[in-house]
């Protein structure tokens, strides 16, 4: 653990969860229990709840769950001790200075300064001889030196080591570079760099860290990946970074525009849109939302016009479909080379059109429902009947899953002129789908409730429960402990290696220990547990329980039978627990059931 327990104990009390989610969350009292909309996934009834008494949060739509550290980290994308960092600042409590015990802790700041160093290599590399064909590929570009500058453009000039060696004179061992990715290893064990005669472009996330890179040829004639990245690492994943954010994130614009590539970034910047930032040629993910939902509520999507742009943007706006951002499409027009239409990304329409011209789509840009409803037209004959009834069908089931009424009606009334029907017709065919879908909601969550066994199962793989019957009981043993410890005697009424959950074994004894250490707190197993671990023991407290003394001591005494009887049966012949096993294997591998036992 990279934190002292009195702190993280001191931390808890000072930041009470109920606060600090209050400070996010709208909470509304409900008897001894707060409750809002869960922050972490879109929802119009709560089911996001707050537990002062447990200092814990669960929600019972994602299942998300924790303390308010793991909250923290959660909702600010902050790791473990950059949390723990985040509310000592809150609560004005100083933070003691960190064990060194934490690998990845330390593996995580030697990384930063790592790629620090790096950036600072590749910059000074562009600027000195070696760097004359990336310097000469920017002019190509059309990219300023002080604009290359803004982004912390490098060079990583052609050769197997020069990386490898600057950093290794700097102090950084083998094994830290190859964890930042910089450097891999051949078949036969030779180390060398990963980038090698590329424009290298430092990733910076929101606080200016450098968490990696990318790296683009120069050489037309270089037969690798136009674009190489920073591979995940243990400070760099793809689905949490926007290349630009950084930049981005303090622009005096509206809204936040998204583009494909590097360089169409580097382009907007230059031409005056600096809230121009990108997701690297990969799908949006929550995580990225999750991020932009801190600096702003309008996203403007600007991806390359051919098909893979098109696929990109209504999986963009499918994401975004229950969200609060306000979306907007612009669609980048086709540009005609020798009486043929190609597609321009952003960069290219800069180059070619101008600054000016793309003010000008943007401020005419649709609303992401425009550019699906032409989407939609697109793919059916609407000079035919039966093209139209098609459209007014597929339209009825978009408009269907709009949430705003005013929206529904403006658009149904644009698509019923769109397919030349009446406009009643087409309300009508919307309200049907509208039912539909609503059935067919309320069939899936009756399925998901009837399946109890299945629910049961925590969602991480590595979670699992392998004996279903004693974990569920294991649980229990879990809620008894925290919710009246008074029933349970002064010895530990089972080993941890009695658990069928490894979990929930460990969860019960360092339950146990604080009780034997001056109390239970729950908020305080923040540093022990990892918060998908946390999150599935919020989960397990929320279940329902004995109320009364009595009915919970027999409660603990049929649990602890369950468990013994279960372990008793583990110690049957191990002949046949290996069949057992065997079985298990067996329908795992067919595609069965994950229901354990
Ligand atoms: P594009 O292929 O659209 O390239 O990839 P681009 O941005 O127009 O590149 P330029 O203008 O030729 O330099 C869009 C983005 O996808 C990622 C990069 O981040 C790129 O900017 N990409 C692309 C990769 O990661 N690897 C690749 O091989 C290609
Ligand atoms: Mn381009």
């Amino acid at each position: 653990m990279a934190f002292d327990q009195r702190f993280l104990d001191e931390l808890a009390a000072r930041n009470d969860i109920v606060d600090v989610v209050g400070s996010y969350v709208g909470l509304q009292p409900r008897g001894s229990e707060y409750w809002g909309c869960c922050p972490f996934h879109s929802e119009k009834t709560p089911s996001f709840h707050v537990r002062p008494d447990q200092q814990m949060y669960y929600c019972f739509g994602c299942k998300k769950g924790g303390g308010v550290i793991g909250f923290i980290m959660e909702i600010e994308n902050l790791s473990y001790p950059d949390a723990v960092r985040f509310l000592a600042r809150r609560a004005n409590i100083p933070v003691p200075e960190e064990e060194r015990s934490d690998g990845t802790t330390r593996l995580r700041s030697r990384l930063l300064a790592l790629n620090r160093d790096a950036a600072r290599f590749f910059y000074t590399q562009l600027h000195s001889p070696e760097g004359a064909a990336a310097m000469d590929y920017l002019r190509q570009r059309r990219i300023t030196k002080r604009n290359a500058t803004n982004f912390g453009l490098g060079a990583a000039a052609d050769g197997w080591d020069r990386l490898l060696n600057a950093m290794q004179e700097k102090g950084y061992t083998l094994a830290e570079l190859l964890a930042s990715g910089l450097v891999v290893k051949n078949p036969s064990g030779r180390a060398y760099d990963k980038f090698r005669n590329r424009l290298m472009f430092p990733i910076v996330d929101v606080r200016g860290d450098v968490l990696g890179f990318g790296g683009r040829i120069i050489d037309k004639n270089d037969k690798g990946a136009k674009y190489m990245n920073t591979p995940e690492t243990v400070v760099y994943s793809k689905r949490r970074v926007l290349y630009g954010l950084n930049l981005a994130k303090k622009s005096k614009r509206e809204g936040i525009l998204l583009v494909e590539g590097n360089i169409d970034v580097v382009m907007l910047h230059q031409a005056g849109f600096d809230n121009a930032c990108a997701s690297m040629g990969t799908a949006l993910t929550q995580e990225q939302l999750h991020l932009l939902s801190r600096y702003t509520k309008d996203l403007i999507l600007c991806y390359d016009n051919d098909e893979a742009g098109k696929a990109a943007t209504q999986k963009a706006l499918t994401l975004l479909g229950n969200t609060d951002f306000r979306v907007r499409v612009l669609e980048l027009p086709k540009r005609l080379v020798d009486g043929q239409y190609v597609k321009q990304d952003a960069d290219d329409f800069i180059k070619f059109q101008g600054a000016d011209a793309f003010e000008n789509l943007l401020s005419g840009s649709e609303s992401g429902m425009d550019f699906r409803m032409a989407q939609l037209a697109a793919r059916f004959d609407l000079g035919d009947d039966q093209g139209r009834i098609g459209y007014a069908a597929a339209a009825a089931a978009l408009l269907a899953s709009v949430p705003s009424a005013v929206e529904r009606e403006v658009y149904t009334v644009r698509a019923a002129e769109t397919a030349g029907i009446s406009a009643e017709a087409l309300k009508l065919e919307v309200r049907r789908a509208m039912s539909q879908k609503a059935k067919k909601e309320w069939r899936e969550q009756e399925k998901r409730d009837l399946r109890p066994v299945a629910a049961a199962q925590p969602r991480e793989r590595s979670m699992r429960y392998e004996n279903m019957r004693s974990a569920l009981a294991e649980e229990g043993l879990l809620r008894l402990l925290t919710l009246d410890d008074a029933i349970f005697g002064t010895e530990m009424p089972l080993a941890e290696s009695d658990f069928s959950s490894p979990l929930l074994g460990r969860f019960f004894t360092a339950l146990w220990q604080q009780r034997c250490n001056g109390g239970i707190r729950i908020a305080a197993l923040d540093g022990q547990f990892s918060a998908d671990e946390l999150g599935h023991l919020a989960g397990v407290l929320q279940k329902p329980e004995s109320s009364d003394h009595a009915a919970r001591e027999k409660a603990l005494r049929d649990y602890l039978a369950i468990i013994r009887g279960e372990t008793a049966k583990q110690g049957e012949d191990p002949l046949i627990t290996a069949m057992r096993k065997r079985r298990r294997y067996q329908s795992d591998k067919d595609g069965g059931s994950t229901d354990g036992n």
